[in-house]
């Protein structure tokens, strides 16, 4: 169960989070933040339900395809899994909150390291292509986070490059995270992921399909899976084309390849279209009334076509476990007549 199990009590309001602050900058004699002291919002983080698709429509075949909601977390998204694995991993080392947490996102990390690092006392600034939508803009101005906006034309890798340079430039000011390079990314998801569709599966899960952006996801959820059952199947699902409207996701033969994404793990790469997954977010919202985020869109679309390609013996036999990294509300103010009226 997910509580406000923490030592604070649920009442004090801010005095809450700021006995937690406190306590959280005084990592023990291990190096290690002391148990018990992480902030409460923290604890939210994680144990998102697997929501079966009901619509026929949405999945051939009932109940194959289960959604991991991870739109459920705190802070709206996946990423707040990272989020917490690197800030701690930066707390228990001591750099944290010395200096400022410095990461390149396309949005979601952003507003996940803005909004725990808010409760934790840690400084962020952050690194965002400037065409993230208005929506997570406003979250990050919002959390307090110091916001350097980049070239938009260069997606993802410019941003990377642009929190490169600052940290080479200014190493006493800034704490490097790199998400796409950091272990604890993948850790994160080895660690609650992979465990809790285990968990609520049942052990049944047969393929995890996902979106690779910084890839920890799928090599975290996807590791610890394959040691469970080594016959799962492991789908990365990426953009068909450098320039695409599936945020978040990476077209890696064109783009700087994560140093966490272990190619060898995965099985398949199922590469989707941006129409295609207009056409499906849409579907979920009409049909099963599940507004998601686009890179979902583009993961319930591979899962479908490899339910639709399985022959009818196996078809049957598939528990396909999709994660859903975020929700429609963070694209609605460019995308709402996409949604409303299919184009
Ligand atoms: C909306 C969205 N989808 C998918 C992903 C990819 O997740 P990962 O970085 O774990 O590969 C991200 C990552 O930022 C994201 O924001």
């Amino acid at each position: 169960m997910r509580c406000f199990g923490s030592p604070y009590g649920q009442t004090r309001g801010l005095r809450v989070a700021q006995a937690a602050t406190r306590a959280h900058t005084a990592p023990d004699h291990h190096g290690t933040a002391a148990a018990g002291t992480e902030p409460p919002i923290w604890d939210l983080v994680g144990e998102t339900p697997l929501l079966p698709l009901e619509s026929p429509r949405a999945g051939s075949v009932r109940h194959a395809i289960l959604l991991k909601a991870e739109w459920l977390n705190p802070g709206g998204s996946v990423k707040d899994r990272p989020a917490r694995e690197i800030l701690r991993a930066g707390i228990a080392a001591g750099v944290l909150p010395r200096r400022r947490v410095l990461d390149a996102s396309s949005g979601n990390t952003a507003v996940a390291y803005a909004m725990l690092g808010a409760a934790a006392g840690v400084g962020v600034t952050v690194c965002v292509p400037s065409n993230a939508s208005p929506e997570r803009m406003a979250l990050l101005a919002a959390y307090g986070a110091e916001v350097i906006e980049t070239d938009p034309l260069e997606g993802s890798d410019g941003a990377i490059r642009q929190a490169r340079q600052m940290a080479a430039e200014f190493p006493d000011r800034f704490w490097y995270a790199d998400q796409y390079g950091n272990p604890a990314n993948p850790e994160a998801h080895y660690r609650t992921t992979g465990p809790e569709i285990w968990r609520d599966t049942d052990g049944q899960v047969t393929h995890l399909v996902a979106g690779v952006g910084t890839s920890g996801t799928l090599m975290g959820a996807g590791r610890f899976l394959r040691e469970q059952k080594p016959d799962i199947r492991l789908i990365a699902v990426e953009p068909d084309a450098p320039f695409h409207g599936l945020e978040g996701l990476k077209h890696m033969a064109t783009a700087i390849v994560p140093p966490i994404y272990d190619v060898a793990l995965v099985d398949e790469t199922v590469f989707m279209g941006t129409e295609r997954a207009d056409a499906t977010v849409r579907a979920l919202a009409w049909e099963a009334g599940l507004l998601v985020g686009w890179s979902t869109g583009a993961a319930v679309a591979a899962a479908q076509y490899l339910i639709q390609r399985a022959v009818p013996d196996m078809r049957h036999r598939m528990r396909v476990v999709v994660i859903a990294p975020d929700g429609g509300q963070r694209y609605l103010s460019e995308r709402r007549r996409l949604i409303a009226e299919g184009g």
